[in-house]
């Protein structure tokens, strides 16, 4: 059963688009409306609008949009009766009382539940077992800490969690979908079994997933909870919800669940890690919502370097600054901090401070492959750095970097600018193409996707989508045009929907919203129908065309039907020959 749309409206008045957005997206007025960089796909320049008049918003890059409503579904992954809710408590607001189809959001705190349940009987669990203890012990793990990231251990019988967890009243089925067991022939059996145990935590404080170490020499040696309905692992990030809280600046990112605890430990309260997997631009964006710069302490090892050049341009992206701190002798921070006892707070502080910014680390590893005492090896090094300073935006940072190899090799800094001018010029040509096909690829990939006769009847498409628009902006004109155009007489069949949609409306309201689509149409469809509230055609620019796009679209279904039943016509003369030459055949 629907939402009443006297609750639908109040809710979409209190939750203004723009404040929503903003918490999510860094937006610049622009007149009535406002603009910034879409949170749905990469991009550099904005193309992402947000029009508070309409409470809608749109992406001229990616073709998202629609409501306020729509906007938290997609950046939160929720569903439609998710997103309501969300809005709901945002805005201090109860949900009317219906019987809602909230099966998902059913599912997903029966999830949270058995999580939060699971992370104390893990924690329990723990100071049951001398062997689980003892292996913190060794590792240096403070109570305190164990205390602070709830940790825990899952025992070794396989059955334990299953079997408390299903007394306490959750079925086979909901732990199932939690991942804490999986199904066999004798009932369920736990997923993890005699693993040191992480909860992972979101910053609602929702046990959304964990990690387990074994403290045997079973593989992996980490295992982790894989997606489920409340968890992406390439979402989420390793104790963000204890570092949130204490960060001023900057953020640490390292690279394993031990690193970070020790980190903690030793007072760094700011370090977090991706759940064993290189960093993903979705995981950059959360930081970038939580930080201005990431100090990437990763290991030292040539895993951890490779890691740490994939991650800087995926950071850099989302417009933080980038700094990276590098562990001397191989060590990863857990080793290197406490193999200095206490004194460890004071040499990580010095390997803070040490850090060089991305382009520093980034030269300061070109100028360790190059000869530079030799004229060949300076103008190789020169080179390779020249296509470094080159992925500078800012010309003044350019001028900096600039000065400094001149001095470092001795050579005029007015030539070392002419090369990164030029390669400069060279990467926003590729790039600048790159925008382009990436455009028509867009372009025509959701033109396929929601509409996917429009490339085929593109005047009858066009026709439509202006009369459309026209009828969302001008909805006393609705009656009128129906009289004269039947649904039957769209070409398109999408559009159609739209159009029998706005009809079914009009007779039960005056006024046509974003919000009138949400039941029958998709998202990415409802994106499309966003375009239509949005590309505004004025009164007067119309009312003369409203017949001739009438005109149009029914020429070209007549066309359509005539081709359709000439298409017939060739059909009956094919078989016609087909007869006549079995007749032939048969005569021979
Ligand atoms: P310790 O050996 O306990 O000190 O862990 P570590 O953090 O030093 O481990 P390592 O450097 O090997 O791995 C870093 C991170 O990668 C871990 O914290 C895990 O998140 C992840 N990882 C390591 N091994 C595995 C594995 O076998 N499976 C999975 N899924 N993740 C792993
Ligand atoms: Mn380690």
């Amino acid at each position: 059963m629907p939402l009443p749309g006297q609750f639908v409206m109040e809710l979409k008045f209190q939750n203004e688009i723009f404040d929503v957005v903003s918490s999510y997206v860094n937006l610049k007025r622009r007149g009535k409306n406002a603009i910034g960089l879409c949170p749905f796909h990469g991009e550099k320049t904005p193309s992402f609008y947000v029009y508070p008049e309409s409470g809608s918003f749109y992406c001229f890059g990616c073709g998202a949009g629609g409501d306020v409503i729509t906007f938290i579904e997609k950046i939160e992954n929720f569903s439609y009766i998710e997103s309501v809710h969300f809005l709901s408590n945002r805005a201090g607001m109860s949900i009317p009382d219906i019987d809602q189809d909230n099966g998902l959001m059913k599912v997903r705190e029966r999830i949270f539940a058995a999580n939060r349940e699971a992370a104390k009987f893990f924690y329990k669990s723990l100071y049951q077992n001398e062997k689980a203890l003892d292996y913190l012990k060794l590792r240096g793990i403070s109570d305190n800490i164990i205390r602070r990231f709830g940790l825990g251990f899952a025992p070794i019988s396989g059955f334990a969690l299953a079997d408390y967890l299903l007394k306490k009243g959750f079925s086979r089925d909901e732990l199932i979908k939690a991942n804490l067991v999986f199904a066999n022939k004798s009932g369920v059996s736990d997923r993890f079994y005699n693993r040191i145990m992480f909860p992972i935590i979101d910053l609602r404080g929702n046990v959304i997933a964990f990690g387990g170490r074994t403290i045997s020499d079973k593989v992996p040696k980490y295992l982790n909870t894989a997606d489920t309905a409340v968890f992406k692992k390439s979402a989420n990030l390793f104790a963000l919800n204890l570092a949130k809280s204490a960060i001023k600046d900057s953020i640490i990112l390292a690279e394993g669940y031990m690193d970070v605890i020790a980190l903690h430990q030793f007072g760094f309260k700011t370090a977090t890690a991706t759940l064993g997997t290189a960093l993903t631009i979705k995981q950059a964006k959360v930081i970038s919502g939580c930080a201005k710069e990431v100090i990437i302490c990763y290991d030292s090892d040539e895993a951890g370097q490779k890691a740490t050049e994939r991650a800087i341009p995926i950071l850099k992206d989302e417009g933080l600054l980038v700094r990276v701190l590098t562990i001397p002798r191989g060590k990863d921070p857990d080793e290197f901090i406490r193999s200095f006892g206490q004194e460890g707070v004071f040499r990580f502080k010095q390997l803070i401070n040490n850090s060089n910014n991305d382009m520093e680390y980034r030269l300061q590893k070109i100028r360790k492959l190059f000869d530079r005492d030799t004229v060949d090896g300076k103008i190789a090094y020169l080179k390779e750095a020249v296509k470094i300073l080159c992925t500078l935006e800012n010309n003044i940072e350019q001028e900096i970097y600039a000065s400094r190899l001149s001095e470092e090799i001795n050579i005029e800094k007015s030539s070392i600018m002419q090369q990164v001018k030029k390669g400069r010029n060279k990467l926003k040509k590729v790039s600048f193409n790159k925008k382009i096909t990436d455009i028509q690829r867009n372009i025509s990939a959701t033109r396929d996707k929601i509409n996917p006769e429009k490339s085929k009847f593109l005047r009858a498409a066009s026709a439509e989508e202006a009369l459309l628009s026209y009828m969302i902006h001008n909805p006393c004109e609705v009656e009128n045009i129906s009289k004269k155009l039947p649904p039957e007489e769209f070409c398109t069949d999408f559009n159609k929907r739209v159009y029998v949609n706005i009809l079914q409306k009009i007779k039960k309201d005056p006024q046509i919203n974003i919000g009138d689509f949400s039941e029958k149409f998709s998202s990415d469809e409802i994106g499309r129908i966003t375009k239509f509230f949005i590309s505004y055609i004025s009164k007067n620019d119309m009312e003369k065309s409203v017949d001739e796009y009438i005109n149009i679209i029914t020429l070209e279904k007549n066309r359509v039907k005539i081709q359709e039943s000439s298409s017939i016509n060739s059909i009956e003369i094919e078989n016609y020959f087909k007869i006549l030459k079995s007749e032939k055949c048969g005569r021979n």
